[in-house]
């Protein structure tokens, strides 16, 4: 397997998220001045990190299943001197048991739905049960998650689940979250400049491959074929039709 660059290299976050809605979702956890913060599929940690640095009396937990991703975490962490008040941890965020004052889920609910080889549609009830499970009556919750932004289309679908009903409406999505113990103080959308910039970590990670190798070399004919299949993905597919919601929540 051809050893590309980590994305953590070419992205801040493993979602579309831009530097000024990161800053407005830490500012919407840290006003809830919280104790114990949560991050389930936290990956490398950042946005776990930059709440802990926005409220001084917390401590964190990550949870992530990808060992790379948590020692990159780890080393954020004793870099920005929050060591001692994080820990990131390799284990299943279905395991994890609260209370916590906030919760963060960024395009990490499939961890409570069926397994995304399986293509089928994604499991919002289950996701939105376990985060509720987690938090006391008024703890804060930052769940990002998959919509449809337009209508599928069978070019959007065709390369995630291949189905009209993987995702619901941003409409739904709030009548979802209401239905399962939230209130919503804020729901916003990602730009498509976000998903570009997201998008773009990926395709940054081929073209360097591809210009630090010769066309000759065993792996090229791979990566292109990868690099090719991610650019008909989304910029001939799912592209403005795939969104991803952040909502600002807290329990009731
Ligand atoms: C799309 S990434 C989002 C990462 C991060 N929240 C962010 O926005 O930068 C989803 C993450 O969920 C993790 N994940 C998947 N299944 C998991 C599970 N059962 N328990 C914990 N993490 C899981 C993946 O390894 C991945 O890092």
């Amino acid at each position: 397997m051809p050893t590309l660059t980590q994305l953590h290299e070419h992205l801040t976050f493993l979602s579309p998220l831009s530097e000024e809605r990161a800053a407005r979702v830490v500012a919407f956890l840290a006003a809830g001045d919280p104790r114990a913060v949560l991050d389930v599929g936290c990956g490398w940690g950042e946005l776990l990190l930059r709440v802990l640095e926005a409220a001084p009396r917390a401590t964190g937990l990550g949870l992530d299943l990808d060992e790379t991703s948590l020692v990159a975490a780890r080393e954020r962490a004793v870099r920005r001197g929050l060591g001692e008040r994080v820990s990131f941890e390799m284990r299943d965020a279905r395991e994890a048991t609260g209370p916590f004052d906030a919760v963060t889920c960024i395009g990490a609910s499939q961890i409570w739905g069926p397994d995304t080889e399986e293509a089928l549609p994604l499991d919002y009830s289950a996701a939105l049960t376990a985060l509720r499970a987690l938090l006391p009556r008024g703890g804060r919750l930052v769940y990002g998650e998959g919509i449809w932004s337009r209508p599928p289309t069978p070019e959007a679908t065709a390369p995630l689940a291949g189905l009209d009903d993987e995702y619901v409406t941003l409409g739904r999505l709030v009548e979802l979250v209401e239905g399962h113990g939230f209130a919503v103080v804020a729901a916003h959308e990602a730009s498509l400049d976000e998903w570009d910039a997201f998008e773009s970590g990926f395709t940054a990670g081929y073209a360097h491959w591809l210009a630090d190798h010769a066309p000759e070399h065993p792996e090229s004919a791979e990566i292109r074929q990868r690099a090719a299949r991610q650019h008909t993905a989304y910029f001939g597919g799912y592209r403005g039709v795939l969104g991803l919601a952040y909502l600002e929540l807290v329990a009731v």
